[in-house]
């Protein structure tokens, strides 16, 4: 690894954007993957895993370790979002079974190993519900001096996707959620007020499908992601969520964002899961995180066509 790339660790439940996010990862020489952990969430975990071990293989980096975490919130029962990513979590692509394991450690325990073997603080992603992170944060406090920053693809300031409250990474783990964002770390929340702005479609895939089994994979992904967005939101293309918090690590200055204070709603039933962002400084509490704002879509997916074409 080149000695100046941020070392991260992409904690995730992919998903067809949690994919995306790792191969750009894997395709950009600025991040070190140290590890994948997974998470209950688009799919139950025994899905998300089998789905990170696929991706890796595609990408022929069978010697990044993958740690299965939780498979449930914390306090909620697992409610998937099969009606976006399919059953499998990562519907599209049509893959044989990976013929690799996860590593024999709970995703948490892996986490804080990893951290504390790294000779520099991490830069941890995590694109799913946040149920790891709370519970490495509640079970390793002493592990939060190695811990560079957290980005995370997770809330909006405006409108949610999983209700008209709340975005899906913090719906479903709203509890856990919380505990992050009181943590003190220095956050990054990349919402779906950015997200919405990173799309990609098949006219990317068009392009992505000839440059290499990665590129017709990421292409694959497009069609099946693109039919859901047509869909609900009319439109002819995707978010790609989670690889917007992977190209901060990558590039820190494509976001526009600012700091503001941050609070999760966890009790109300028709606000679950709302981040409350405090966009106008009204309750004179500091700011919490940095918050995603807006980035040159246009930009945005050409980095990553060009990134992915790069892999196998
Ligand atoms: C988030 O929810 C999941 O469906 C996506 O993978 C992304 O992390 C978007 O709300
Ligand atoms: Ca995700």
């Amino acid at each position: 690894p080149d000695p100046m790339s941020t070392p991260m660790i992409l904690d995730c439940d992919p998903g067809h954007d949690d994919a995306i996010a790792l191969l750009l990862a894997l395709a950009s020489p600025e991040v070190e993957v140290l590890g994948v952990t997974t998470v209950g969430g688009n799919a139950d975990l025994e899905n998300t895993t089998r789905n990170a071990l696929t991706v890796l293989e595609v990408a022929e980096r069978t010697d990044i370790p993958v740690a299965a975490g939780c498979g449930h919130p914390l306090v909620r029962p697992l409610v998937v979002a099969d009606h976006v990513h399919g059953k499998s979590g990562m519907d599209g692509p049509q893959l044989d079974p990976p013929t690799t394991e996860p590593v024999d450690a709970h995703a948490v325990d892996f986490i804080a190993e990893t951290l504390a073997a790294s000779s520099e603080p991490v830069t941890l992603v995590p694109t799913g519900p946040l149920t790891n992170i709370a519970l490495l944060l509640r079970h390793f406090p002493d592990v939060v001096d190695n811990i560079r920053r957290v980005v995370l693809m997770g809330g909006a300031v405006g409108l949610g996707n999983r209700t008209p409250a709340a975005e899906f990474n913090i719906w479903a783990d709203p509890e856990a959620a919380a505990v992050v964002f009181e943590s003190g770390l220095d956050v990054t929340m990349v919402g779906l007020d950015v997200t919405h702005q990173a799309l990609m479609g098949r006219e990317h895939g068009k392009r992505l499908r000839p440059t290499g089994r990665c590129g017709a994979f990421v292409a694959d992904l497009l069609d099946f992601f693109v039919q859901f967005h047509e869909r609900v939101y009319g439109l002819d293309s995707s978010p790609i969520h989670d690889a917007v918090a992977v190209a901060d690590v990558i590039w820190p200055d494509l976001l526009e964002a600012e700091r503001f204070h941050v609070a999760v709603e966890t009790d109300s039933e028709l606000n679950r899961g709302r981040t409350v962002v405090d966009r106008w400084r009204v309750t004179g509490k500091d700011p919490n995180a940095r918050v995603g704002l807006a980035i040159d879509g246009n930009e945005f997916g050409e980095k990553i066509v060009e990134r992915i074409s790069r892999l196998p």
